[in-house]
């Protein structure tokens, strides 16, 4: 049995922090799940660190899909969320359903992540009530890139702290079970964090979340085109991948590989 929606909140009981992780194909989701990580994410952050584009708005259902099969399949024992990408969950709450129950159907997926605050009460409700657990994600909302005008810290004026702990509020309500909190100043993740009995995983939300998500990508230094703040490198796989297929090209054109040892 995968780790559930009741396992994550027994954490928070017990004051235990829950280590999050983005993971988009096989090779890395058997690396991950060896590592010991009880919960992944096959975030729509794929349409950067795989796809190369340039924000998440570009990726599909279909490619959500393609990867989400793709981790459950590699994986035993963790919950995998799939995250809607943008416009998968905005035109309706039927368009909605439909999207998040193909999660679960086609991509086998445990859960799935929706970005927004009161705004996606309505379908938060909906998804819960069809049996499907909802991850809610406020804060910086990627797929709000162009209304905010960039990666910027949210939640820094009275006001608007105000709203993201209602938000908060309002969505532990409707029924999400875990709550991403991105780019927000940590007094605010504290607040919120202590506000409601789902846990909260933070990304640029400092220490007092119940748990912490980052991308696979930034966390290995396979990906090096940004580096927000509050990313923490703990390899530099971009440069032993480099150096690795830099002796090869030299092996293979000085004709030292393949030698007798690799021929038939
Ligand atoms: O898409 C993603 O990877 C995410 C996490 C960084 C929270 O939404």
């Amino acid at each position: 049995m995968r780790i559930s929606p009741p396992d994550l909140l027994k954490k928070k009981s017990l004051n235990q922090k829950i280590a999050v992780i983005t993971v988009y194909d096989y090779t890395f989701a058997n690396i991950v799940e060896e590592a010991g990580f009880e919960v992944m994410l096959v975030g729509d952050s794929l349409g950067m660190v795989v796809q190369g584009h340039e924000n998440t708005i570009p990726v599909t259902m279909d490619e959500m899909i393609y990867h989400t099969k793709i981790v459950t399949r590699a994986t035993k024992k963790s919950m995998i969320i799939g995250d809607m990408p943008y416009m998968s969950y905005q035109v309706s709450n039927e368009e909605c359903l439909k999207n998040a129950s193909r999660f679960l159907k086609e991509g086998l997926a445990n859960a799935v992540k929706i970005e927004g605050g009161r705004e996606t009460v309505d379908k938060v409700r909906l998804m819960t009530l069809s049996e499907i657990p909802v991850v809610a994600h406020i804060g910086l909302t990627p797929q709000s890139i162009h209304r905010i005008g960039g990666y910027k810290v949210q939640g820094r004026t009275e006001e608007s702290k105000k709203r993201l702990l209602e938000d908060a509020k309002m969505l532990e309500e409707a029924g999400a079970f875990c709550m991403v909190l991105e780019a927000i100043p940590s007094d605010l993740a504290k607040t919120i964090t202590e506000s409601i009995s789902i846990p909260t995983i933070g990304i640029g939300a400092g220490p007092h979340c119940d748990g912490q998500v980052l991308v696979l990508h930034d966390l290995l230094g396979l990906f090096d085109r940004f580096l927000p703040k509050f990313v923490k490198r703990y390899a530099n796989l971009k440069d032993s991948a480099l150096s690795a297929l830099k002796e090869y090209k030299a092996d293979v054109e000085k004709g030292l590989f393949p030698s007798e040892k690799e021929s038939f």
